[in-house]
Protein backbone atom coordinates (compact mmCIF):
# COMPACT_ATOMS: atom_id res chain seq x y z
CA UNK A 1 0.00 0.00 0.00
CA UNK A 2 1.57 3.33 -1.23
CA UNK A 3 0.63 6.07 1.34
CA UNK A 4 1.14 9.48 0.19
CA UNK A 5 1.49 12.22 2.95
CA UNK A 6 0.38 15.72 2.19
CA UNK A 7 2.33 18.20 3.76
CA UNK A 8 1.07 21.71 2.75
CA UNK A 9 -2.60 22.82 3.38
CA UNK A 10 -3.82 25.34 1.54
CA UNK A 11 -6.99 27.53 1.93
CA UNK A 12 -8.79 29.59 -0.62
CA UNK A 13 -9.58 32.81 1.70
CA UNK A 14 -13.31 33.81 0.34
CA UNK A 15 -16.24 31.51 0.99
CA UNK A 16 -13.60 28.65 2.70
CA UNK A 17 -12.08 30.77 5.79
CA UNK A 18 -14.58 33.86 6.06
CA UNK A 19 -18.01 34.96 5.00
CA UNK A 20 -16.82 37.80 2.51
CA UNK A 21 -18.25 35.85 -0.11
CA UNK A 22 -21.42 37.44 0.80
CA UNK A 23 -19.80 40.90 0.92
CA UNK A 24 -18.85 40.43 -2.43
CA UNK A 25 -22.26 39.64 -3.73
CA UNK A 26 -23.60 42.68 -1.83
CA UNK A 27 -21.11 45.37 -3.09
CA UNK A 28 -21.34 43.62 -6.97
CA UNK A 29 -25.34 43.75 -6.58
CA UNK A 30 -25.09 47.76 -5.68
CA UNK A 31 -22.98 48.27 -8.89
CA UNK A 32 -25.52 46.46 -10.95
CA UNK A 33 -28.16 48.20 -9.83
CA UNK A 34 -26.35 51.91 -10.45
CA UNK A 35 -25.17 50.63 -14.52
CA UNK A 36 -28.78 49.94 -14.86
CA UNK A 37 -28.71 46.44 -14.33
CA UNK A 38 -31.54 45.27 -11.95
CA UNK A 39 -31.26 41.19 -12.21
CA UNK A 40 -28.44 40.69 -10.72
CA UNK A 41 -29.02 37.32 -9.07
CA UNK A 42 -27.10 35.40 -6.20
CA UNK A 43 -26.98 32.50 -9.42
CA UNK A 44 -24.89 35.33 -11.19
CA UNK A 45 -23.02 36.03 -7.91
CA UNK A 46 -22.13 31.87 -7.73
CA UNK A 47 -20.02 32.68 -11.04
CA UNK A 48 -17.70 34.91 -9.55
CA UNK A 49 -16.37 32.58 -6.78
CA UNK A 50 -12.75 32.44 -7.38
CA UNK A 51 -13.03 34.73 -10.15
CA UNK A 52 -10.90 37.77 -10.66
CA UNK A 53 -12.18 41.44 -9.83
CA UNK A 54 -12.24 41.99 -13.60
CA UNK A 55 -13.88 38.96 -14.75
CA UNK A 56 -16.17 39.39 -12.13
CA UNK A 57 -16.83 42.54 -13.61
CA UNK A 58 -17.39 41.40 -16.88
CA UNK A 59 -20.19 38.75 -15.40
CA UNK A 60 -22.27 41.49 -14.28
CA UNK A 61 -22.03 43.69 -17.69
CA UNK A 62 -23.07 40.52 -19.12
CA UNK A 63 -26.39 40.74 -17.47
CA UNK A 64 -26.83 44.15 -19.70
CA UNK A 65 -26.60 44.93 -23.27
CA UNK A 66 -24.26 48.50 -23.08
CA UNK A 67 -20.29 47.79 -24.38
CA UNK A 68 -17.70 49.97 -21.97
CA UNK A 69 -14.93 51.17 -22.62
CA UNK A 70 -11.31 49.98 -20.56
CA UNK A 71 -11.10 53.00 -18.50
CA UNK A 72 -15.43 52.72 -17.80
CA UNK A 73 -15.08 49.31 -16.62
CA UNK A 74 -11.41 50.19 -14.21
CA UNK A 75 -13.96 52.58 -12.92
CA UNK A 76 -16.69 50.21 -12.20
CA UNK A 77 -13.99 48.03 -10.65
CA UNK A 78 -12.77 50.21 -8.63
CA UNK A 79 -16.14 51.60 -7.15
CA UNK A 80 -17.07 47.85 -6.43
CA UNK A 81 -13.99 47.25 -4.78
CA UNK A 82 -14.43 50.78 -2.54
CA UNK A 83 -18.40 49.95 -1.20
CA UNK A 84 -16.85 46.46 -0.44
CA UNK A 85 -13.85 48.04 1.17
CA UNK A 86 -16.35 50.60 3.06
CA UNK A 87 -18.00 46.93 4.33
CA UNK A 88 -14.36 45.18 5.51
CA UNK A 89 -14.28 47.97 7.75
CA UNK A 90 -16.54 46.21 10.21
CA UNK A 91 -15.24 42.78 9.20
CA UNK A 92 -13.75 41.35 12.71
CA UNK A 93 -13.53 37.74 13.96
CA UNK A 94 -17.02 37.07 13.68
CA UNK A 95 -16.71 36.63 10.22
CA UNK A 96 -14.13 33.65 10.55
CA UNK A 97 -16.40 30.58 8.94
CA UNK A 98 -17.83 27.75 11.40
CA UNK A 99 -14.96 25.52 12.11
CA UNK A 100 -12.09 27.16 10.04
CA UNK A 101 -9.65 28.16 12.99
CA UNK A 102 -10.43 24.89 14.26
CA UNK A 103 -9.18 23.38 11.23
CA UNK A 104 -6.50 25.62 10.92
CA UNK A 105 -5.11 25.05 14.40
CA UNK A 106 -5.94 21.37 14.29
CA UNK A 107 -3.66 21.39 10.54
CA UNK A 108 -0.78 23.18 12.44
CA UNK A 109 -0.56 20.72 15.54
CA UNK A 110 -0.36 18.09 13.21
CA UNK A 111 2.45 19.53 11.78
CA UNK A 112 0.99 20.72 8.71
CA UNK A 113 2.00 24.08 7.08
CA UNK A 114 -0.76 26.66 6.21
CA UNK A 115 -1.24 29.27 3.91
CA UNK A 116 -4.19 30.98 1.94
CA UNK A 117 -4.55 31.04 -1.98
CA UNK A 118 -6.56 33.65 -2.82
CA UNK A 119 -7.25 35.76 -6.22
CA UNK A 120 -8.31 38.76 -3.73
CA UNK A 121 -6.03 41.38 -3.60
CA UNK A 122 -7.68 42.27 -0.29
CA UNK A 123 -6.29 39.30 1.52
CA UNK A 124 -3.65 40.14 3.43
CA UNK A 125 -6.00 42.73 4.83
CA UNK A 126 -8.94 40.63 5.56
CA UNK A 127 -6.47 38.08 7.24
CA UNK A 128 -5.33 40.51 9.32
CA UNK A 129 -8.62 41.95 10.32
CA UNK A 130 -10.39 38.30 10.98
CA UNK A 131 -6.97 37.02 13.31
CA UNK A 132 -5.89 34.78 10.81
CA UNK A 133 -2.69 36.00 9.97
CA UNK A 134 -0.60 34.73 12.23
CA UNK A 135 -1.79 31.11 11.42
CA UNK A 136 -1.12 31.20 8.52
CA UNK A 137 2.75 30.47 6.70
CA UNK A 138 2.79 31.73 3.76
CA UNK A 139 0.06 33.97 1.71
CA UNK A 140 -0.49 33.62 -2.06
CA UNK A 141 -2.90 36.26 -3.46
CA UNK A 142 -4.18 38.48 -6.41
CA UNK A 143 -0.72 40.81 -5.43
CA UNK A 144 1.45 37.89 -6.30
CA UNK A 145 -0.30 36.72 -9.36
CA UNK A 146 -1.55 37.66 -12.72
CA UNK A 147 -3.47 34.55 -13.86
CA UNK A 148 -6.71 34.09 -12.44
CA UNK A 149 -8.13 30.71 -11.32
CA UNK A 150 -8.84 27.92 -13.35
CA UNK A 151 -5.39 28.71 -13.78
CA UNK A 152 -2.43 27.17 -11.52
CA UNK A 153 -0.95 30.13 -10.73
CA UNK A 154 -1.96 31.32 -7.20
CA UNK A 155 -1.47 27.56 -5.76
CA UNK A 156 1.77 27.12 -7.49
CA UNK A 157 2.84 29.95 -5.74
CA UNK A 158 1.80 28.96 -2.41
CA UNK A 159 3.63 25.77 -2.90
CA UNK A 160 6.47 27.50 -3.77
CA UNK A 161 6.45 30.02 -1.07
CA UNK A 162 5.95 26.93 1.33
CA UNK A 163 9.09 25.18 -0.23
CA UNK A 164 6.60 22.54 -1.38
CA UNK A 165 6.33 20.33 -4.55
CA UNK A 166 2.21 20.80 -5.35
CA UNK A 167 1.86 16.97 -4.69
CA UNK A 168 2.63 17.59 -1.34
CA UNK A 169 -0.15 20.24 -0.75
CA UNK A 170 -3.83 20.32 -0.63
CA UNK A 171 -6.53 22.79 -1.61
CA UNK A 172 -9.63 23.73 0.48
CA UNK A 173 -11.98 25.54 -1.97
CA UNK A 174 -15.74 26.32 -2.70
CA UNK A 175 -15.67 27.51 -6.25
CA UNK A 176 -15.75 24.76 -9.41
CA UNK A 177 -12.65 27.48 -10.78
CA UNK A 178 -10.56 27.06 -7.74
CA UNK A 179 -11.33 23.19 -8.00
CA UNK A 180 -9.71 23.35 -11.59
CA UNK A 181 -7.20 25.95 -10.32
CA UNK A 182 -5.75 22.88 -7.54
CA UNK A 183 -6.15 19.95 -10.31
CA UNK A 184 -4.25 21.87 -13.16
CA UNK A 185 -1.85 22.50 -9.85
CA UNK A 186 -1.53 18.81 -9.46
CA UNK A 187 -2.78 18.93 -5.97
CA UNK A 188 -5.73 17.19 -4.92
CA UNK A 189 -8.79 19.59 -3.57
CA UNK A 190 -11.17 19.54 -0.60
CA UNK A 191 -14.94 21.17 -1.76
CA UNK A 192 -16.48 23.33 0.68
CA UNK A 193 -19.41 25.76 1.14
CA UNK A 194 -22.68 25.83 -0.28
CA UNK A 195 -21.96 24.00 -3.52
CA UNK A 196 -19.99 21.77 -2.43
CA UNK A 197 -21.43 18.77 -3.86
CA UNK A 198 -21.02 19.95 -7.41
CA UNK A 199 -17.19 21.46 -7.73
CA UNK A 200 -16.02 18.06 -9.09
CA UNK A 201 -13.53 18.33 -5.95
CA UNK A 202 -11.83 15.14 -4.25
CA UNK A 203 -13.24 15.20 -0.90
CA UNK A 204 -16.06 16.50 -0.04
CA UNK A 205 -17.59 18.66 2.94
CA UNK A 206 -20.30 21.04 3.58
CA UNK A 207 -17.92 23.03 5.57
CA UNK A 208 -15.30 22.77 7.76
CA UNK A 209 -17.25 22.53 11.28
CA UNK A 210 -18.52 19.03 10.41
CA UNK A 211 -16.47 15.81 10.59
CA UNK A 212 -13.86 15.46 8.29
CA UNK A 213 -11.54 12.24 8.43
CA UNK A 214 -8.04 14.21 7.94
CA UNK A 215 -6.23 10.81 8.56
CA UNK A 216 -7.36 9.57 5.16
CA UNK A 217 -6.81 12.37 3.79
CA UNK A 218 -3.53 14.12 4.81
CA UNK A 219 -2.47 10.31 4.23
CA UNK A 220 -3.89 9.57 1.18
CA UNK A 221 -4.18 5.88 1.69
C1 LIG B 1 -11.98 35.88 -4.57
C2 LIG B 1 -13.49 35.95 -4.61
C3 LIG B 1 -13.96 36.61 -5.89
C4 LIG B 1 -13.27 37.96 -6.06
C5 LIG B 1 -11.76 37.79 -6.09
C6 LIG B 1 -11.01 39.10 -6.20
O1 LIG B 1 -11.54 34.91 -5.43
O2 LIG B 1 -14.06 34.65 -4.51
O3 LIG B 1 -15.36 36.74 -5.86
O4 LIG B 1 -13.70 38.59 -7.25
O5 LIG B 1 -11.37 37.13 -4.89
O6 LIG B 1 -11.15 39.82 -5.00
P1 LIG B 1 -10.72 41.33 -4.78
O7 LIG B 1 -10.86 41.50 -3.28
O8 LIG B 1 -9.29 41.47 -5.22
O9 LIG B 1 -11.64 42.17 -5.57
MG1 LIG C 1 -13.73 31.31 -2.59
Amino acid sequence: MVIHMIKGVIFDLDGVLVSTDELHYKAWKRLAKEIGISDFKREDNEKQRGVSRMESLQIVLDKGNKSYTEEEKEEFAERKNNYYKEMLKELDGSAVLPGALETVKLLKEKGIMTAVGSASKNAPDILEKIGLLTYMDKISSGLDTTRSKPDPEVFLVAADKLGLPPQDCLVIEDSAAGVQAAKAAGMKALGVGPYYFSLGADYEAENLAVSINWESILNEV
